[in-house]
């Protein structure tokens, strides 16, 4: 759901809430809507659940801020924490309403049991998710994930390409999106011109830029661009093991080559008076190849450590001295 005026660029006051309004709003490619330039990511939202299986204590606490804070969009899935972060963020837009102008941007997924992802089973996780988040429409719904289905079969007659433009031709959206991880899966998606958005994640990061032609493509067709996880889940933000050590890129184990790669990244931002988590967010953020970032957040302090990161300013010189260290050694290999 979306309040009317996501579509006009004139957030510069405060909303009929008297939530702030975002800053640097921009036009999500050709789709007529705007985004600004961080989204909130809730995969995390309402883990860990409470004994009964609701969202755990303060999920509708951050979801509330979160439809508040310094950022248009909130971004979940029907599957985000099995249905606990789009329930939290319902939670909060029933209790509180969605502040004019703020939107929240779900998925569809394949059905848990069977991993069924047709035509009928879009239209049921579309259902699924406007029940929990207690609206009628959503702004952008994106097909998510669809690694059970072949290309050919989502775009068959019957499939789930068709369930996306059957929800967008009854006006229940407004926007359809491909978001997944491979490239190779990503690939068609983007050039069957059926979809209006995209989102790619942990694939156009300080550490891997394996998406840039995909998002040159999504581009030159006007597509509206998602970068997802710019902090690579959190190795770019100093997320560390249980050990204290740094682990994990895209949620995989990091090979020892990207890991040191990463430590003299964070010498030489240190260097240059500065975190390493505020260049890699101003690498997605300032690219031209992107609208909007999606960083993971789920607890309440993120909101505005993340704005104070986006609005660091990076030393020019900083970018020549991380290019020194030459290409970073990504372990995706897709
Ligand atoms: N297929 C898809 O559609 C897809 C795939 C991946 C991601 N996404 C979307 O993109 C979002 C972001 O991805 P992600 O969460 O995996 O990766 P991410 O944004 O690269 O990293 C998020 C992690 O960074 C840490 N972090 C965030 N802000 C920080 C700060 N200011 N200082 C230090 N650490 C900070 C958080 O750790 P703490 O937990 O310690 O706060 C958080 O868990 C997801 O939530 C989801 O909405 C979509």
């Amino acid at each position: 759901m979306i309040n009317d005026d996501m579509t006009h660029s004139d957030h510069t006051d405060t909303t009929t809430s008297g939530a702030p309004a975002p800053a640097d709003l921009r036009p999500l490619g050709a789709t007529g809507l705007l985004a600004s330039p961080v989204t909130v990511g809730t995969s995390g939202l309402g883990t860990p659940a409470s004994a009964d299986g609701s969202p755990g204590p303060g999920s509708t606490a951050f979801a509330t801020a979160a439809l508040r804070g310094p950022n248009l969009l909130v971004d979940t899935s029907n599957n985000y924490s099995d249905g606990r972060s789009e329930t939290a963020l319902g939670d909060a837009i029933r209790a509180s309403g969605l502040p004019a102008g703020r939107g929240v941007v779900t998925k569809v997924d394949q059905d848990p049991s069977t991993a069924v992802f047709d035509r009928d089973r879009v239209l049921r996780s579309f259902e699924e998710s406007l029940e929990r988040l207690g609206v009628d429409r959503i702004p952008i719904l994106h097909l998510h994930d669809p690694y059970s289905v072949s290309f050919a079969e989502a775009s068959a007659p019957g499939g789930a390409i068709e369930g996306m433009l059957a929800l967008k031709e009854q006006g229940v959206v407004d926007a359809i999106g491909i978001a997944a991880g491979p490239l190779s899966v990503m690939l068609p998606y983007v050039l069957s011109g059926a979809f209006d958005v995209v989102l790619t994640h942990n694939r156009f990061t300080l550490v891997d830029r394996s998406a840039t032609a995909l998002l040159e493509e999504a581009r030159s067709r006007g597509m509206g661009v998602f970068n997802a996880a710019p902090f690579g889940g959190g190795l770019l933000a100093g997320r560390r093991g249980t050990d204290g050590k740094p682990s994990t890129y895209a949620y995989q184990a990091g090979s020892p080559e990207l890991l040191a790669w990463v430590a003299r990244a964070d010498e030489v931002a240190a260097r240059h008076g500065i975190p390493l988590a505020a260049a890699a967010l101003a690498f997605s953020t300032r690219s031209e190849l992107v609208d909007s970032t999606v960083v993971g957040m789920n607890r309440l302090e993120r909101l505005e450590q993340v704005e104070a990161l986006r609005t660091t300013t990076i030393p020019d010189d900083f970018w020549s001295d991380l290019d020194a260290l030459g290409t970073p050694p990504s372990t995706l290999t897709d």
